[in-house]
């Protein structure tokens, strides 16, 4: 067994979320969400300084399920050590993969070829991982056993009809509670259909779990998506060896996959996470005199919705250092504090930074006017009713906005602070919220800073380290 010493902090400790497994694999407990940790931001002085969010999270669920479908060993630097991405690492290991991390920080992946996973034993907890479980739902549900998922209150109230669907019309059988929710078990059929899938909600997560199912089914999956999203499956299966096609038409895509292939391990780097790099961005323009380099970002087209934004706004933010790594646009994104006005954000922007908004609408209570955002439906079925929840937030903390069923509207100017932010097991509403405390004129408090974990471990240590100021507990009124 590793050195304990290894083990980011935030994974371990009583007064931490316990993981699904240990970092090691070697055991297996129920996912409890232990104790819900209040934790304010503070008004802080300038920031300063160079950080690097971790590792991206969709690149590190797919690096480690590719591994696991390719035969032989898999390595990948930069891993995301997240709650999330450590359930994926677990449900691998379940179907019979090789998952570990070496003493030099490389996880190494053997995986079983495409066609090879192995039924689990027991089932599979994916705690809050969104992602994670729709993702390998498309794999297990291409094989002829049976798989049973389930996930913490979060992931339990959120629909899986989106992947279930596509997996019925190749043959899946699914039994799962009302409304397609989790717990649910699936069993593929033997053998299953190949389909022409035609994607209802822009969502990587839906195409991705097509393709996925597709890799173990002869003949050609075809996905087709009226409005492109993020196309990191695409590019990795082809990086693997897989035979995959893509066709752009009218904003949208056509994505062909030839089944059964035989997958190449693959040396995977994975750039720092720009959902992640979104707070540090923001807490760099937000907080008065500071200065932030954030470094390694994933500059994918696919995920900048949110730079193209903050530029809109006015925001002093440039991009340096631009390179390739890996078939991706990393780059250095450097911030300085600026005034912000507001903008009107298009519908037609939301796939290329859907989990950015929370963050956005802070950064939006700062600025100069109203900030209109629109074609956010999908915010209602994220982690928590993001929508909902960062309406009520803005609102906690004196600042005026109007909720649509499907829009936002932030008017800017002063914040007050002050409030205590209710963040329904969503990490990304946690955070938001702290970075408004940051800049806002009295304290902001978060119900929950534990479920930071699942997704940005040493958020708070990273802010800390450019100078911002937290104390545990809810100092907000
Ligand atoms: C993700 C896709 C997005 C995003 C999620 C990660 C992915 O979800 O919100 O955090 O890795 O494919 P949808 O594709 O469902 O919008």
């Amino acid at each position: 067994m590793l050195p304990t010493a290894r083990i980011p902090a935030a994974l371990i400790g009583p007064d931490k979320i316990l993981w699904p497994v240990d970092i090691f694999g070697k055991s297996r407990t129920r996912m409890t969400h232990a104790f819900a940790q209040p934790l304010s931001a503070l008004p802080s002085g300038r920031l300063a300084g160079r950080v690097m969010a971790p590792g991206d999270k969709s690149i590190s669920h797919r690096a480690l399920m590719l591994g696991a479908l390719a035969i032989g060993e898999t390595t990948i630097s930069g891993l995301l050590e997240s709650g999330d991405i450590m359930a994926t690492a677990a449900a691998m290991r379940a179907f019979g993969a090789t998952v570990e991390r070496g003493t030099d920080d490389i996880w190494r992946v053997n995986g079983l070829g495409t066609g090879g996973l192995l039924e689990p034993e027991g089932i599979i907890d994916f705690a809050n991982a969104g992602t994670g479980v729709r993702l390998t739902i498309g794999i297990a549900g291409a094989h002829p056993f049976a798989t049973t998922f389930v996930g913490d209150a979060s992931l339990s109230r959120r629909p899986m009809a989106r992947v279930l669907d596509p997996l019925r019309d190749m043959g899946a059988e699914v039994i799962a509670r009302s409304g397609d929710r989790l717990p649910l078990t699936i069993r593929g059929a033997d053998p299953m259909a190949p389909i022409e899938y035609r994607v209802p909600m822009p969502s990587a997560q839906v195409k991705s779990a097509v393709l996925l199912a597709g890799l173990n089914i002869d003949g050609v999956t075809t996905v087709i998506e009226p409005v492109a999203t993020r196309d990191h499956t695409e590019r990795m299966l082809k990086g693997f060896g897989a035979d995959i096609t893509t066709e752009h038409a009218n904003g949208g895509t056509i994505i062909r996959l030839v089944g059964r292939p035989e997958l190449t391990p693959q040396r995977v780097t994975v750039p720092a996470d720009p959902s992640s790099s979104a707070f540090l961005f923001v807490a760099g323009l937000l907080v008065p005199d500071s200065e932030v380099t954030v470094e390694n970002v994933l500059l994918n087209p696919s995920r900048i919705g949110l730079i193209v934004t903050l530029k809109e706004m006015g925001a002093d933010l440039a991009i340096e250092n631009e390179r390739q790594s890996g078939g991706e646009t990393i780059g250095d994104v450097r911030v300085r504090a600026s005034r912000l006005n507001g903008v009107h954000v298009p519908a037609e922007r939301a796939p290329s930074m859907i989990d950015e908004y929370p963050v956005l609408a802070v950064a939006a209570a700062f600025a100069e006017g109203d900030t209109t955002m629109e074609g956010l439906a999908e915010l209602r079925v994220k982690e928590s009713d993001r929508l909902a929840a960062v309406a009520r937030g803005l609102e906690a903390n004196g600042v005026t906005c109007r909720e649509g069923d499907d829009s936002l509207v932030v008017t800017g100017g002063r914040v007050r602070g002050g409030g205590t932010v209710t963040t329904h097991l969503d990490h990304r509403i946690a955070m938001s919220f702290l970075i408004m405390g940051l800049a806002a004129e009295q304290a902001v408090s978060v119900d929950d800073s534990a479920i930071i974990g699942t997704s940005f471990p040493d958020f708070v240590e990273q802010l800390k380290r450019l100078g911002a100021d937290f104390a545990d507990g809810a100092e907000a009124a």
